[in-house]
């Protein structure tokens, strides 16, 4: 990919943003930041959108915290066109890992994952997509 160089003019307070931005995600110039904030809007963008795509929500959640499997239940079964399989893995005396099959348009399928990710007693969390 070739590299172009452009001047950009910011207000001071919106400099010491982006600086602050540098100095936090240890990036070594300005211009990585820049790159990385545009890459972020990109994926966003992609994820937000109506496109239908497939792909899969993968959590490892700890099924001794109180109520977690019959809410995971709950929100599948409310979204149950979007849920193609789901594959549940007993890790180990507390852990599971849940491999959930998804299939719809990426916006609904983020508001998903994003609904499951954040229960409490997930300890990780995520959603890969790809277009049909
Ligand atoms: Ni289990």
């Amino acid at each position: 990919m070739s590299v172009v160089r452009f001047g950009v003019s910011l207000e001071t307070e919106i400099m010491s943003e982006l600086d602050e931005y540098v100095n936090v995600n240890r990036f070594p110039n300005r211009s990585q930041a820049i790159r990385s904030l545009v890459e972020k809007y990109g994926v966003e963008k992609k994820w937000q959108c109506d496109n239908e795509v497939a792909g899969a929500i993968v959590v490892v959640y700890n099924h001794h915290k109180r109520d977690i499997n019959t809410k995971l239940n709950d929100i599948q079964h409310h979204h149950q066109p979007l849920i193609l399989s789901v594959q549940h893995v007993h890790l180990d005396h507390e852990n599971c890992l849940e491999t959930i099959a998804v299939k719809g348009k990426a916006k609904e399928l983020t508001q998903l994952a994003d609904k499951i990710i954040t229960l409490k007693g997930v300890h990780h969390g995520k959603l890969v997509m790809t277009r049909t």
